[in-house]
């Protein structure tokens, strides 16, 4: 029923809205939650197309990026939907917009602050919109929505709406590049303090209003096709050394978010076991219906681990491309297929405890 009237007052606004009776005023139906989204490569729906730098701007600007669902790039680094577009449509709601898209944005959907590149620590990619300047963007969101709205409703939507992360995979993908053969002690002191900045973050996003948080945690990092290329002696293995780093990050971040829920009253949370999962479909991609697990579909070189999408000035293709990317498990280098996110989309939605805990995100939107 709330829905049929909140349908009924869009169809009135829109009338409105044509007639100019009325200031276009959004209706809020209390059925209707946010989701905003904070995040890296893997959920950025093409913030990095507004950003400065001309080759941040430049990835994923290229076909056949966005080749099966969009039909033409998007800067999503994905030959279709990500995890977090999916996410968004499980929810009955649109696919969010990048933030920093120019025009009108409907915040009472949510917003999507993610960029590709980026990090939870400042010195991660500089240029790329780091995790606290991803914060400091939402709070405009919320000036903007008490401004709408009033402060009583504002409230109500930053309470009622899910708060969905991707990030720390570019951490940890720097400090490996730089520092290969860390020490067991060292590589633990990063991990903290990548996850004392996650952790103060979310900490902030309480405090701002926001109760229900869901993670993606980082993934096999050493599975990574462009990680394969680079160290050809690996042959087909991946590179563990790497994928520590993760393991060390995922074990912290169900400890920390633990302790989180039991400090902070009404804080509620799901952790998506990203790593398992895709390791999963790595290591036996017919299992869940992929010829590839290990080469992606678009790129150059060794695993097609290179740059996908780039030509020279004359056109001349300098990447191959697999003819369907649905056969696939990597698009590119270091990202999933449309087909591979939609699986693990599935699993963040309405995955069993073992896969997605406490809470799985459905969950979280009904609470
Ligand atoms: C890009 O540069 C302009 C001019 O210096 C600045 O106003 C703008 O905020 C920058 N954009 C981003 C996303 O950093
Ligand atoms: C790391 O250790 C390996 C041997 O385990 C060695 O071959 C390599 O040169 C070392 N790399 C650096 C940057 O120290
Ligand atoms: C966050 O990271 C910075 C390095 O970027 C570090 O200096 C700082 O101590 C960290 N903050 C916390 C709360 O650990
Ligand atoms: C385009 O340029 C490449 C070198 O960058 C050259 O090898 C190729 O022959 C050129 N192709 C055409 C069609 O001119």
């Amino acid at each position: 029923m709330a829905n049929l009237s909140f349908i009924f007052c869009e169809i009135l606004m829109i009338l409105a809205t044509i007639l100019l009776v009325v200031e276009p005023v959004k209706c809020y139906s209390k059925q209707h939650k946010a989701l905003f989204v904070f995040g890296d490569s893997l959920y950025d729906p093409g913030n990095n197309k507004y950003l400065n730098d001309t080759k941040l701007k430049a990835a994923a600007t290229m076909w056949p990026y966005g080749e099966t669902y969009f039909k033409h790039p998007t800067g999503r680094v994905c030959d279709g939907r990500t995890v977090s577009d999916l996410i968004a449509q499980f929810a009955k709601l649109p696919i969010l917009p990048p933030y920093l898209q120019p025009g009108t944005h409907r915040f009472t959907d949510g917003a999507n602050f993610a960029s590709g590149g980026s990090g939870v620590l400042s010195e991660t990619h500089p240029g790329t919109i780091r995790l606290r300047l991803q914060l400091s963007y939402f709070k405009a969101v919320k000036e903007s929505l008490k401004q709408k709205l009033g402060d009583e409703k504002a409230k109500n939507v930053l309470n009622d709406a899910v708060y969905l992360f991707s990030i720390g995979s570019n951490d940890y993908f720097s400090f490996y590049q730089t520092y290969p053969n860390a020490s067991q002690f060292y590589k633990g002191k990063f991990v903290k303090m990548v996850i004392a900045n996650l952790t103060s973050v979310l900490k902030e996003i309480y405090d701002l209003g926001g109760r229900k948080i869901a993670l993606q945690n980082v993934g096999p990092l050493g599975c990574v096709p462009f990680m394969k290329a680079i160290d050809s002696k690996l042959g087909s293995a991946c590179a563990d050394e790497a994928s520590s780093l993760a393991r060390i990050h995922n074990r912290y971040l169900s400890i920390v978010l633990n302790k989180l829920e039991s400090h902070l009253p009404g804080f509620k949370y799901s952790i998506f076991d990203f790593y398992n999962a895709f390791a999963d479909r790595v290591n036996n991609p017919s299992k869940y219906g992929f010829k590839e697990g290990k080469a992606a579909c678009c790129g150059s070189g060794a695993y097609r681990g290179g740059k996908c999408g780039w030509t020279t000035i004359n056109g001349t293709k300098l990447y191959q491309v697999c003819s369907n990317p649905r056969e696939y498990l990597w698009f590119d280098g270091a990202h999933p297929t449309e087909s591979a996110n939609f699986q693990l989309a599935k699993l963040l939605w309405n995955g069993d405890p073992k896969i997605t805990g406490p809470y799985n995100m459905k969950q979280l939107f009904k609470l």
